[in-house]
């Protein structure tokens, strides 16, 4: 059976997570969403919220299970022995950072392969953090996250 982690903060999910995720769960026949966090530090929306999210976000999709970790990619994937990472590249600056954390999680966990997938047009310029910058300046995030999770965005953000 093939498997593989979809890592990411998910603070929150958008519509470009949903598309390296779909694309995922077609290409492997089970796939691990990991919201890797660090526990030190806040975030926005708390961890348990994010995983809740993308758990309405992902209900169509059968062998994607959502997981929550607080520490180092490398021993999730020794943990799960899961032998494949997959991480979405919406540009030239995403392939550089990915390229030098793929290299640094292989060394961690030799035999961790990392497979980029490419974003689609029209989710190059999708990122949490420009969702988080709409809705601190009272903007609508709506064309850039799923509509399952746009009411509890909303929701939250207003906390
Ligand atoms: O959605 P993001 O913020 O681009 O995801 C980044 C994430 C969470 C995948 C990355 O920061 C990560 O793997 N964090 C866990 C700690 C770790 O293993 N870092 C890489 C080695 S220094």
């Amino acid at each position: 059976m093939s498997r593989c982690l979809v890592p990411g903060s998910f603070d929150p999910v958008t519509n470009g997570h949903m598309d390296i995720i779909r694309r995922a769960a077609a290409l492997f026949d089970e796939v691990t969403v990991g919201v890797l966090h660090n526990p030190e530090k806040a975030g926005y929306f708390p961890v348990p919220k994010r995983v809740e999210m993308l758990e309405k976000a992902c209900a169509g999709l059968k062998n994607v299970r959502i997981i929550a970790y607080g520490g180092l990619l490398a021993r999730l994937t020794r943990e799960t022995g899961i032998r494949v990472v997959v991480r979405g590249v919406r540009g030239v600056q995403d392939l550089e950072s990915e390229t030098a954390m793929a290299r640094i999680n292989g060394t961690l966990d030799p035999g961790l392969e990392t497979v980029f997938l490419p974003a689609f047009p029209g989710f190059e310029q999708v990122s949490a953090s420009m969702v988080r910058q709409i809705l601190l300046f009272g903007g609508d995030p709506a064309a850039f996250v799923p509509p399952e999770v746009l009411e509890d965005i909303m929701a939250g953000f207003a906390k």
